[in-house]
């Protein structure tokens, strides 16, 4: 039921902190083990992983790339994200060290099953995250890990995609705990800064005001630009995916470091561009290029919206409007980036009078190619 709110996806919004929480409760020790739900492999099993693929299609595609990021710091082995259409009908170099990460919302999605099967025909152990108990991917995999959105109804995700995102990092964090790579103690301090980030979420929630304002604003606007480094790459992706589905509006994400190679012609008099924002503490080379391509589209009059760390002082002269959100460590930050295009996105379609649970020609499980 909808408890009150318009649409399913503003009330699967704000359950998002609970979402969050209930995904990380009761699932690691300190050591930073973790706690599987289903699991037909061994310690030594994950030890001899030697490569990871992480496949999936849409949204949960985007959280395989934000993982890849995660993996690849905290484990050091590498780690290739693609999506289930693509990998399903190439030849992948797979054996049985390679450790296959097949995510899921609905687990039945006919492309990621089907890039599952092909990857365990040769040989590679297969780990799901999935939202759905008792669904066919799940079934079919080695290890599983069950997100805890509880039933998402609105076709476009967003509860499901934070916690996938918080899926990810436990298996990267209990991956290098296996693995030694990783001392206790750096990953207990992921997981209790994991642990502070559901009131982190309530507290961005709350702030969301301005972001809707923005967005009813928008409404005349035929199309918008989405840019991001780093984990704030496929954070640029998930927003413009979702003005695409909900606001049939022409949008597109970038890295923020391609605008040269060809998107910067798209950029005129007031075309919107949301950027995603590194914070401005430790990795300051990203935030310094990330500013040098705001300057960029803003030189050529875009309306620029950054999405940046509460204390930024350098980002805000040079935009239009800025949204700040909680400090939170890079890796992890997602999970707040991620909110404000949720918010964005279906406050414009609102706008526009569209179905926000059922935009059109999208389904909730894709089980046909
Ligand atoms: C976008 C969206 C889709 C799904 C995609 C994969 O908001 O919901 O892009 O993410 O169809 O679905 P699952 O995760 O069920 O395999």
């Amino acid at each position: 039921e909808k408890d009150g709110y318009e649409y399913f996806m503003l009330k699967e919004i704000e359950e998002q902190p609970r979402a969050v929480a209930d995904t990380l409760r009761g699932r690691f020790t300190v050591g930073g083990e973790i706690t599987l739900d289903e699991v037909r492999m061994s310690d030594q099993d994950f030890r001899d992983v030697d490569k990871v693929f992480i496949v999936a299609c849409g949204t949960s595609y985007h959280a395989g790339m934000v993982a890849k990021y995660a993996i690849e710091h905290w484990v050091r082995l590498p780690c290739e994200v693609e999506l289930a259409s693509e990998f399903r009908y190439r030849d992948p170099v797979l054996d049985r060290s390679t450790l296959v990460i097949v995510i899921s919302q609905s687990g039945e999605t006919m492309d990621t099953l089907m890039a599952l099967r092909h990857a365990k025909n040769q040989k590679a152990r297969i780990l799901a995250i999935t939202n759905t108990v008792g669904s066919t991917i799940p079934r079919e995999s080695d290890a599983v890990l069950y997100t805890r959105a509880g039933i998402e109804v609105a076709v476009a995700s967003t509860k499901a995609f934070l916690t996938q995102l918080v899926a990810c990092y436990l298996v990267g964090l209990h991956l290098a705990s296996v693995r030694g790579i990783k001392y206790a103690d750096e990953v207990a301090a992921v997981l209790t800064e994991l642990a502070t980030v559901p009131d982190m979420i309530q507290k961005v929630l709350g702030e969301m005001e301005p972001v809707r304002l923005l967005a009813r604003h928008m409404e005349n606007a035929d199309r918008a630009l989405f840019i991001g480094r780093h984990v704030g790459f496929p954070i640029a992706l998930e927003g413009a995916l979702k003005l695409k589905e909900l606001a049939y509006m022409h949008a597109e994400g970038f890295a923020a470091g391609e605008l040269k190679h060809g998107p910067i012609s798209l950029i005129d008099d007031g075309t919107p561009v949301v950027v995603v924002v590194p914070s401005p503490r430790g990795r300051s080379l990203l935030h310094d290029k990330v500013v040098s391509n705001i300057q960029e589209v803003k030189a050529r009059g875009a309306t620029v919206i950054a999405i940046a760390e509460e204390g930024d002082v350098v980002v805000p002269p040079h935009v239009d409007h800025t949204v700040f959100l909680p400090r939170v460590s890079t890796l992890l930050a997602p999970l707040l980036t991620a909110v404000p295009m949720q918010v964005f996105a279906c406050e414009l379609a609102a706008a526009k009078g569209h179905d926000i649970d059922q935009p059109r020609n999208l389904a909730k499980s894709v089980t046909v190619e």
